[in-house]
């Protein structure tokens, strides 16, 4: 048995040490924001973040886990408020088919986190190990660079959205129910999960 922490929680899982992070972050934590794509660290799909930074889970042994902080994207936000990144994703209307998204988006939200006014040379650094199928990259810059305006001024932002509008969102964008993507798993938060 090992103690990991995620979204803040102690957690106890049952997996050898050398089992990779998103297979427990799937299986035993049932947090299925977390996509398996390659399973190799070459897509970016199964991203979270380490200690604030953005890190390939389907790579990741917990046994090298011990006393570090992840965050998945059930626990990027609260559930009164958005990350600026997830507003700007919504403003933008970032996704298409989905799968990729929270990939995406926690590699977009640690970059934010340390700099809120990146360049697109730090963008195209920061992004350059996730991958889009469907070809998002231009609408992934454009949310980057306005979820670094909302960082540096929240009230430019659109705070506060309630959760049927972001499932409505989805439910536009067509991804609600494709089983890869849902607003439970993408943008809400642990609270609306239970
Ligand atoms: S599933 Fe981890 S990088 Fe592709
Ligand atoms: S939105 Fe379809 S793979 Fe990125």
């Amino acid at each position: 048995m090992l103690t990991i922490n995620v979204n803040g929680k102690d957690r106890e899982v049952d997996a050898a040490a050398d089992t990779p992070l998103l297979w427990v972050i799937r299986d035993e934590l049932k947090l299925m924001g977390t996509k398996f794509g390659c399973g190799m660290g070459l897509c970016g799909a199964c991203t979270v973040h380490l200690d604030g930074n953005a890190v390939r889970s389907c790579t990741l042994p917990i046994s090298s886990l011990a006393g570090a902080k992840i965050t998945t994207i059930e626990g990027l936000s609260s559930a009164a408020v958005l990350h600026p990144v997830q507003q700007a994703w919504l403003e933008a209307d970032v996704p298409q088919c989905g799968y990729c998204q929270s990939g995406q988006i926690m590699s977009a939200s640690a970059l934010i986190n340390k700099n809120s006014n990146p360049s697109d040379a730090e963008i195209d650094a920061a992004m350059s190990g996730n991958l889009c199928r469907c070809g998002t990259y231009p609408r992934i810059r454009r949310a980057i660079h306005r979820a670094g305006d909302i960082a540096a001024a929240p009230a430019a932002g659109t705070q506060n959205k309630s959760f049927p509008e972001i499932t409505n969102f989805f439910k536009a964008a067509g991804s609600f129910s494709s089983g890869n993507l849902s607003a439970e798993n993408f943008l809400a938060t642990e609270e609306h999960q239970s």
